[in-house]
């Protein structure tokens, strides 16, 4: 048990970019990921399967992920957005971007270091652990959306004990890579990543802050009265 809500885990959780290498303990680590195995998923079929690395295995894919994106190797994600982003999403893109730079000290037109900033995805941020979400080809979207509510309660689980992450697509880039190192079946699909482990409050990227919309712009509620004027943290 821990002391906090959860009202003070789901406004606490944040993307964390950058890690100290102090690896998370066994018995924390199998608490959070036991806490995730309670999510619900239609008819309890539990789509998930997740691949945590760490030591010499996270070693090696990090090392791997760098020499492919140096290398210019294109990414071959197993799962991808149907369509071009229009908008309000692609302002709330722009925005999540400008936020990391910010924080970052990047300038917008400074190309060389935005592509760094991307590039510490694939350095996964120096954290000690990495995960992958993955689930069968048979599986559409209703199960993707089973192992997007899988991970959110890892990620608050992780916030309640301590635990800083990051929600990577980036680490479906390469899903080839995933499933050699796991020894998983061809009909395994990776769906996104997520860096873990203890926060470096020194990294400057740790200081961006995203926003949310609106309330009344994601949620339409009809019949009786509702003040939509509190959704602010
Ligand atoms: C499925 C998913 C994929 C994401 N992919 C990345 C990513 O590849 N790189 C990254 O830096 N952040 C990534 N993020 C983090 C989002 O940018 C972040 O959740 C969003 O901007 C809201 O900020 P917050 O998490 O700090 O509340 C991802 C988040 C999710 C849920």
């Amino acid at each position: 048990m821990t002391a906090m809500s959860l009202d003070e885990a789901i406004l606490g959780r944040r993307s964390v970019r950058g890690f100290l290498p102090t690896p998370v303990p066994k018995a924390l680590m199998r608490k959070v990921f036991n806490l995730a195995q309670w999510s619900p998923s239609g008819t309890n079929v539990q789509p998930w399967r997740v691949c945590v690395a760490s030591g010499a295995v996270r070693d090696r894919l990090r090392t791997e992920f760098l020499r492919r994106v140096s290398e210019g190797i294109p990414a071959k994600q197993d799962h991808k957005d149907k369509g071009r982003l229009g908008e309000p999403y692609k302002q709330r893109r722009r925005d999540c971007a400008r936020v990391l730079y910010d924080a970052m000290g990047i300038e917008w037109e400074d190309k060389a270091g935005r592509s760094r900033a991307s590039l510490r995805n694939f350095e996964l941020f120096d954290a000690p652990h990495v995960a992958f979400f993955c689930m069968q080809d048979i599986f559409g979207g209703q199960s993707a959306a089973d192992v997007g509510m899988y991970t959110q309660t890892l990620m608050l689980a992780m916030t309640a004990h301590g635990l800083a992450s990051c929600a990577q697509g980036t680490m479906g880039h390469y899903p080839d890579l995933v499933r050699e190192t796991f020894g998983l079946e061809d009909d395994m699909t990776v769906l996104y990543g997520l860096s873990f482990g203890y926060e470096d409050p020194a990294t400057p990227a740790n200081n961006a802050r995203t926003s949310r919309a609106d309330l009344a712009e994601s949620v339409q509620f009809m019949g009786g009265e509702i003040d939509y004027a509190s959704n602010d943290k």
